[in-house]
């Protein structure tokens, strides 16, 4: 029997970790977070300094080693050995991983590994261009989104949380030009296939929208 593939794309910030990782555990399916390997490929080019250098970037790309771990905490991202899974969530590294996107060769290798990690269970898979490349035959295919101000009032509620300073508009303005350069790349734009079903998360709380999305799954997988 093949293994069941769920693609979950859309918009920075919409809730697709959160949500995917939450359902994936309810529904005992590997949550694979593809942002994370964008990520980990823009840490290692800005800490050799050449993360303007789309020729150096694709030269060391096979310097770059990017494996996933699972374990009761969640998802651990090892680059070349060493664990990344907080280095890679700071904001020069979101840039820089919207940067390192738009390169083909990048997106080549990454595309290769996920979809060799759906070759082996039952995955939720997210990021930009799931359903439109990696896995076209997705047996469920989500697109998740929510206005630019609702992502970025949760954003700078995260941020505050965390006790960063960080101001409301600056997020706005981040999430607003990371989505233009998301969508209007040449490489595997942000789209929303025609065959995904949309879920809008701006007036759902994460709760609704994790029953949301568990409920279109279910409903598609029987
Ligand atoms: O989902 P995220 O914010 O962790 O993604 C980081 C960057 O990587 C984002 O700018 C878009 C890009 N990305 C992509 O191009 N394709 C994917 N499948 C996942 C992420």
């Amino acid at each position: 029997m093949g293994y069941i593939s769920v693609a979950v794309d859309g918009p920075a910030g919409a809730g697709k970790s959160s949500v995917s990782k939450a359902v994936a555990r309810s529904l005992g399916f590997v949550y694979i977070d593809t942002g994370a390997m964008y990520r980990a490929v823009a840490l290692y080019a800005i800490r050799h300094g050449i993360c303007e250098d789309r020729q150096r970037i694709i030269g060391s790309l096979c310097d770059i080693k990017i494996d996933i771990r699972y374990s009761e905490n969640g998802q651990t991202i090892l680059l070349n050995g060493e664990d990344v899974t907080d280095a890679i969530r700071e904001e020069s590294v979101s840039k820089g991983a919207s940067a390192v996107a738009v390169i083909g060769e990048v997106r080549e290798k990454l595309v290769a590994m996920q979809r060799e990690m759906a070759k082996r269970g039952n995955v939720i898979m997210d990021g930009r261009d799931i359903a439109s490349v990696v896995l076209p035959d997705a047996a469920v295919k989500i697109f998740l989104t929510a206005s630019a101000d609702a992502r970025a009032q949760r954003r700078y509620k995260e941020l505050k949380e965390k006790g960063a300073e960080c101001e409301l508009s600056a997020i706005k303005e981040d999430i607003i030009a990371r989505d233009y350069n998301d969508s209007h790349r040449q490489e595997s734009p942000l789209v929303r296939t025609e065959d995904a079903v949309l879920v809008d998360t701006s007036d759902l709380n994460f709760e609704e929208s994790v029953e949301r999305v568990k409920g279109i799954i279910e409903k598609a997988i029987g």
